[in-house]
Parts: structure tokens; sequence; C-alpha cells
């Protein structure tokens, strides 16, 4: 029989990973939202929906680590055309700007609406009469609508952890209608930043010609209207986590044996991502080569950790963008190196998160110069890494995270002589004026954490809620 539950959380991937380990075949994703959502999930006999991340797995619903996770099976044609196609090759690139380009192909969209499907499907099954669902992300914009015709009873909430376009670029969308209308299927639609929900508004303005106010949508219904909010809410991470990490003893001297097999350099530069087009690592690269070839920088004195975590491996963009980044590396490398000095240490790996933390104690400065970026969870992380008030954090204006961390060194990624002088300006930054800095930064992220988020979205729903009752 099945279990229904009170809250139902639906995201593409489970919150648990998927190990080679027969004696541990699952373990929990160290993401934020898990441990988020956690306590909410507990009092509510709470359930996840989503996909465990490989293609053809076929599961029952099973309880992890007192949580109830309900598989969603993708077979290899979806994976191909609703997550590679669809959700990362058309809705990813176009969402962040069209630093890519966009592919457009109605096979994707025909696959995208039948996942949609099946994950509403899904939800519904197991959602309690009256329960509150919360849907995550662009892979899946058309289950808050799809949801809503299946169970009229339920609240939902909607939380999109990317950017939303202006309205011009969002304009390209074959199926710009559709999606608007699928979002709007929720009661709270969440963004990152408030341009982000402005920009869903104007959308909604223009192409359904609802009226807008203030994040409040007037939606129309057979019988009457529906106000459904946008705001934003901008997403954090469990800073404790990372506090207490970093206090630890053995991480500690983890950081210090970190500097030292890197031959202990004047300043330690890092920069952690996915291996994704719309992080600009390519424009920090660039800065860091002119920089050791102006000889404003030497690898004597300074190296460039560059941890680029593999991501979306099947889609061509992301092939092309591993040789690009892996040919520039090898370039500066081979330009600047000097026996036993390298420029760049380049690392194609994930690592955990103790080990994170140890390597963001151990880096002078930080370099986040995304193009384009939803919040940049890695700001925070360094941010709340930083114990000991040490460290500066090099920040792109164009991540939702720049609205928040006011007191990082604020950077343009195309203005690579700009990104050189911020670079230099981290690295000679004086002690006490960096420690000021980073007591700022951390005050924010301490204050506005993952827990205060979930809880300012899940009270705005709750309202809707019992103004409906
Ligand atoms: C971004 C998206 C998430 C996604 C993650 C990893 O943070 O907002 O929805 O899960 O990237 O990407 P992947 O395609 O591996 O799930």
């Amino acid at each position: 029989m099945t279990v229904l539950s009170d809250f139902v959380v639906v995201s593409n991937r489970l919150p648990v990973d998927r190990t080679d380990d027969e004696n541990e075949p699952w373990r929990r994703s160290p993401g934020g939202l898990v441990a988020a959502l956690d306590p909410v999930m507990r009092s509510n006999s709470g359930a996840w929906v989503g996909w465990p991340g490989q293609p053809d797995v076929a599961l029952e619903p099973f309880e992890f680590d007192g949580l109830r996770l309900v598989p969603v099976e993708l077979s290899s044609d979806d994976v191909q055309l609703y997550y590679e196609g669809f959700s990362n090759d058309t809705i990813w690139p176009l969402y962040h700007d069209v630093i890519a380009t966009p592919t457009y192909h109605r096979t994707w969209w025909d696959a995208y609406v039948k996942v949609n499907e099946r994950f509403a499907a899904a939800a519904s099954e197991h959602a309690a009469e009256g329960a509150t669902v919360w849907v995550h992300d662009y892979q899946l914009q058309l289950v808050p609508k799809m949801l809503r015709e299946l169970r009229p009873d339920l609240t939902i909430g909607y939380f999109h952890h990317i950017p939303f376009p202006a309205y011009g670029i969002y304009a390209q969308l074959p199926w710009r209608k559709q999606v608007l209308e699928g979002l709007l299927g929720a009661d709270v639609i969440g963004f990152q930043r408030v341009a982000d929900a402005g920009n869903f508004a104007r959308a909604v303005r223009r192409q359904l010609g609802y009226d807008t106010k203030a994040g409040s949508i007037a939606v129309p219904t057979e019988d009457g209207v529906r106000t459904a909010i946008a705001r934003a809410y901008p997403i954090s991470i469990d800073a404790s986590v990372y506090d207490d990490l970093a206090r630890r003893p053995e991480i500690r001297a983890r950081a210090a044996e970190i500097r030292e097999s890197l031959g202990n350099p004047k300043a330690i530069l890092l920069g952690v991502d996915r291996l994704d087009y719309t992080k600009g690592i390519g424009h920090r690269l660039k800065a860091y080569g002119e920089l050791l070839n102006d000889g404003r920088l030497s690898v004597h004195d300074v190296i460039l950790v560059q941890v680029a975590s593999p991501s979306r491996e099947r889609v061509q963009t992301y092939m092309e963008l591993r040789d690009e980044i892996e040919l520039a590396v090898g370039r500066i490398n081979g330009d600047s190196d000097e026996l036993g000095f390298s420029a760049i240490q380049y690392l194609h790996h994930s690592y955990p998160r103790e080990e994170m933390v140890a390597l963001y104690l151990a880096a002078d400065v930080m370099l986040v110069t995304a193009l384009r970026d939803g919040m940049n969870l890695v700001a925070k992380e360094y941010v709340a890494s930083r114990v000991d008030g040490g460290g500066a954090l090099v920040l792109s204006e164009f991540t939702g995270a720049a609205d928040e961390l006011t007191q990082a060194i604020k950077v343009n990624p195309h203005d690579i002589a700009g990104l050189k002088d911020a670079i230099m300006q981290a690295i000679e930054m004086p002690e006490k004026e960096g420690n000021r800095r980073m007591r700022a930064l951390r005050r924010r992220v301490r204050e506005n954490d993952v827990a205060r988020w979930s809880q300012r979205f899940l009270t705005d729903l709750d309202a809707i809620r019992r103004a409906r009752a």
C-alpha cells in the first residue's frame, strides 16, 4: 500500500547518490537542500520524488536514513532527450543568457512534457489529501500545472535554482507560453534574485496578459482568479556545517598539508566549479595567464588550484568546453612552469566536503568568475569556512550571491583588465581590510542560511494554504 505524505519534495535528482559498494548502495548526497528540508520532512512524514541518476533503473519507493524516497525511472532515451537535451541543451543555455547557443528540438520538448507528466503523477500518488508539494528547478517547470490538474487539493510551491532571463531572451523559446503556464500552476514561485522574479512577471504580462503587481500574479481559473506569488528567496548553505568542519584540528592540519604540498607559495588562488561554460573558467585562466606573462605574478610566489568537477559529459557543448579549458591549462603551464614550480594545478574530480573545506582554508584568494549563475554556493561555502577571518573573495557581479555578498571584490569577468586588477587587489589586500571584509561576509552567510531560506519560502506557501482553507 502506498504511504501518503503531507509534505512532498520533487526534484530531478533524488538526494542520494548510488555507490559501487554492495553493502552501502546509497549515500546521502552532501547537497544543502537535503539538510534544509530534513526537519520539515521528518515532522511531516515527508517523501522525496526524484530520479536515481542512472538510466533504466526501476525501483520501488524505499526508506533511507529516515527519508522516504520515491524513485522515478528514466529510460536512456529520456535521459538523452529530456535531461541532456531539453533541460541541459535548451533551457540551461537559454536561461543563462545564451552564453552557449540553445538548441530547439520538438522531440526534446515532447520528451520533456512526457517526463514532467511522470514526475507529476508520482508526486500525486504519494501526496496525502491537502498536502504541500515543493517542486524544484528548471527540469520540472511543467509539473506545477500538471499536478494542480491532477490534485486541486494540494498546495504547490516551485523554486527556480537558476536565473530567469530577461524577456528578450526568454521570448526565443518556442514553448514559452506552455512553460509560463506550467510554472503558474504553483501557489508560490521562488527565484534567487529580485531581478529573476521581475523577469518572470514581465514574461507573464507580455505572453499571457495576466495582471502582475508587486510579486502577485492574477491567474485566471475556471471559476475566477487565483493569486500566485513570484518572489525572490535567495538560497544559501548550512553555514554551521562548514564552520564546524573548519574548526576541526584534522581539517586544519590537512589545510596546512595542502599548502606544504604546493610548495608553501606566497598566495594560493582557488577556483571550484562544475565544469560548465557558465562558470567563466576560461576568463579566469586568461586573466591569470596574462598576469604571469606580464610579470605581475610569478610561479615562484603563486599557484592557481582549479577544481573542475565533471558534469553533463555527454552534452556536446560540455565536451567542447572541457577540451578548451584543458588546452588553456596546458598552454599556461607550458609557458609559465619552471622545474618544481607550476602555474596551475588542475583537478578534474569532485571531492568530499571535508577535503573542500581544507582547500578553502588553504586558499588565500577564491575566484568566482561566473558569466551568469543563479546563486553560486561555492562563494558562500568559502566564506563560511573562513573561521580564521582570512582569505579574500573575488566575485562576479553576474552571480546571485553578488546581491548579498557586497563586501567581496566585485568583478565583471568579461573585463579581463579589470579581472586582473581585482586578482592583484585580492592578493595584495592588507590583512586588516581583508579581515574586516571577511567578518561582514561571514555575518551575512550566517544570518541568511539555508534553514532561513526554506522557512521563508514555506511560510509564504503556508499563508496561501491557510487563506484557502
Ligand atoms: C545546478 C542545477 C541543479 C543541478 C546541478 C547539477 O545547480 O540548478 O538542478 O542538479 O546543477 O547538475 P546535474 O545536471 O548533474 O543534476
